[in-house]
């Protein structure tokens, strides 16, 4: 059966959910669980699985085991094919150490390099062969696959020799773009685009150490938006870590942002607007130059959270999820911080402060304002690190 590759893309992530919590001890799996947990509309996963021919139970879903043999059935991990790696170097050895490919149908057979002094070596199991050696192994053993974890310098010369081999399938760890014929199918792995998706998550935490001045790193904020989005791929299954990069680039997501995080994805505003605000960890306001978060998980409602949250909301006049006028503080309620045995606790900012009654996080509150007004005043920028702790 043919199935779209949108939809073979999505497979593999409900796969990993089962299997999560299959471990979990859950017996079923349904659309809604799906839905909820990848943003996903319920109705498009509910086509993806009508593919699959699984009869579901009414408010419960489908039987998990059921679920997970079906799904790995469609994406051919229950039939085992056959890999080798070409390039024996720190990659190609740590992929062919991988013992958890076998969990999915793939089993490496063969390790190649074209390197005299690797030749003859071994990795684990496997001698290193000369490419000469490809075409032999390939035809007796019925390879499919090829995965590449040689320098990019020759990726493309070996690759064209292993098409000429028959193999149809590549899986590229080469920095290079591979030319082959259309009938190659190529799944490149970019460590080098992926690294620097981190190296952005860096400089974002500079700018957090600066005290949130933005410009210090890279420049103007809406450049830095727009770059974001250059990300991801324009599909809804994005929307969730664009909005997080949005919020850690501006603070917060504007409606302007809605707006353009709408046209990139070509998903309704209000689709935007409703998963942003499902969410906690969202903020739709500007947050204020402290940021105050009531924990409002079990051991804090036990002892006196709502007493908390009621006194700072007359304090402040401000309402959850508002920030008081002056923009010095901001309010949220939050589940458990995880940090129960100093019940009831509030984080300003990073700083937990437990312990507390309503008193003490008044005068909390009052120092913090009276500390940000004086340096203010003497012409400062008040640090972000908590006062009066
Ligand atoms: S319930 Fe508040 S820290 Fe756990």
């Amino acid at each position: 059966m043919d199935f779209s590759l949108r939809i073979v893309e999505r497979l593999p992530k409900y796969l990993q959910l089962a299997c999560h919590l299959k471990e979990l001890g859950h017996k079923y799996i349904s659309s809604s669980i799906l839905s909820k947990h990848f943003f996903i509309d319920q109705n498009n996963i509910k086509k993806d699985l009508s593919f699959l021919n699984l009869n579901g139970k009414p408010n419960k879903g489908y039987e998990i085991n059921e679920f997970i043999s079906a799904v790995k059935m469609v994406l051919g991990t229950t039939t085992v094919n056959k890999a080798i790696v070409v390039g024996s170097g720190n990659l190609g050895r740590a992929v062919s150490n991988y013992s958890n490919f076998t969990d999915y149908g793939l089993k490496i057979v063969a390790m190649f390099d074209d390197s005299p002094e690797k030749i003859g070596g071994s990795v684990e199991n496997f001698k290193i062969l000369p490419l000469d050696n490809l075409s032999e192994v390939i035809t007796k053993l019925g390879v499919k696959l090829a995965i590449l974890t040689v320098p990019a310098k020759s990726a493309a010369k070996v690759a064209g020799k292993l098409y000429d081999l028959g193999i149809r399938y590549f899986w590229n760890f080469a920095p290079v773009h591979l030319k082959l014929p259309d009938d190659a199918i190529i799944k490149n792995e970019n460590l080098a685009a992926s690294y620097m998706f981190l190296s952005y998550q860096i400089n974002l935490n500079t700018y957090r150490n600066n005290g949130g001045k933005i410009e210090m790193v890279n420049g103007d904020i809406e450049k830095r938006i727009y770059e974001a989005f250059n990300k991801y791929a324009k599909s809804r299954d994005n929307l969730i870590p664009i909005l997080q990069d949005v919020q850690d680039i501006r603070g917060y997501i504007s409606k302007e942002d809605i707006r353009k995080i709408s046209d990139y994805l070509n998903i309704a505003d209000s689709k935007v607007y409703g998963v942003a605000t499902f969410y906690n960890q969202f903020k739709l306001t500007q947050p204020g130059h402290y940021q105050i978060s009531v924990c409002r998980g079990t051991a804090c409602h036990v002892k006196g959270s709502l007493n908390i949250i009621n006194s700072l909301k007359d304090h402040l006049k401000v309402e959850i999820g508002q920030t008081t006028r002056d923009k010095i503080f901001s309010l949220q309620q939050v589940a458990c911080l995880g940090a129960c045995s100093i019940a009831p606790v509030i984080m300003i900012n990073d700083k937990f402060y437990g312990h507390l009654d309503v008193s003490k996080t008044l005068a909390i509150v009052d120092k913090l304002k009276a500390d940000y007004l004086s340096e203010k005043e003497a012409g400062k920028t008040p640090a972000v690190s908590m006062a009066g702790q």
